[in-house]
């Protein structure tokens, strides 16, 4: 079973929310696991029949009283089942950092919510050839320091992200055996593996082919309830 995995970021107003949660409701998932992470505000009008609720964040700050955060235990209520940690645009614009993802990791497993931990390196990284050393890091500090239990790791290169650039189909291979590896070898366990940064109608056949990944997280193509559809159609297939 593969993973799609849409993440709406902030993009949506009410009017886009509701079109798009009617055309949900006709997708056919096939034999793949559909999870669908909505901005907060939506989160509770969205009824996921045939697909899951995510959430693209969840509070750090466990067991305080803080304004304009979400707990772990207002997700779970909502039948949120998967939240997003390590967004590289959370890095980035928000700047969280390893001790917010363990934090995020915890709050999210103590309320039996999955996680989707995303890494990956910037451009910068990539050209200096220090995209295994940071991905070893990400992973290295942040799973030392959590129960390694409900896991899904993301790669995500930052320099993919809403660009339309992608790695080659060789480069993900080679990543991503290297993130299994570096699992392997730290924790003897294997997680789901889904590749993100700039999936679309275009590139999908070729990267489905990647036997070594386990779905893809879609952001700016996933926003067309209609091309999430076709997405899955091609992944089903492989
Ligand atoms: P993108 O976003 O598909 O628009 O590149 C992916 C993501 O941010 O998770």
């Amino acid at each position: 079973m593969k993973y799609v995995v849409c993440n709406l970021k902030n993009k949506m107003v009410l009017s886009d929310f509701q079109k798009y949660h009617e055309g949900l409701k006709e997708i056919e998932t096939k034999n793949t696991k559909l999870i669908v992470c909505f901005s907060a505000p939506y989160l509770m009008a969205a009824n996921s029949h045939n697909y899951d609720l995510g959430s693209q964040d969840i509070t750090s700050l466990i067991e305080e009283t803080v304004t304009g955060e979400i707990t772990g235990y207002q997700l779970a209520n909502l039948d949120v089942r998967y939240v997003l940690v390590g967004h590289s645009e959370r890095r980035i614009w928000k700047k969280e950092i390893n001790i917010d993802f363990i934090n995020k990791i915890t709050e999210a497993q103590n309320n039996n919510l999955k996680v989707i931990y995303c890494i990956g390196e910037s451009l910068k990284e990539r050209e200096n050839n220090q995209t295994k050393e940071v991905l070893e890091k990400q992973i290295l500090e942040v799973l030392n320091n959590i129960n390694l239990k409900n896991l899904i790791i993301a790669y995500e290169p930052v320099w993919a992200i809403g660009t339309g650039n992608t790695p080659t189909k060789e480069e993900i291979k080679e990543t991503v055996t290297f993130i299994n590896k570096v699992i392997k070898d730290n924790y003897d366990l294997k997680f789901p593996l889904l590749y993100g940064g700039s999936i679309n109608l275009d590139n999908i056949n070729e990267f489905a082919t990647i036997t070594e990944l386990d779905g893809f997280l879609i952001g700016g193509a996933s926003l067309d309830y209609q091309n999430v559809q076709k997405i899955i159609d091609v992944i089903s297939q492989n």
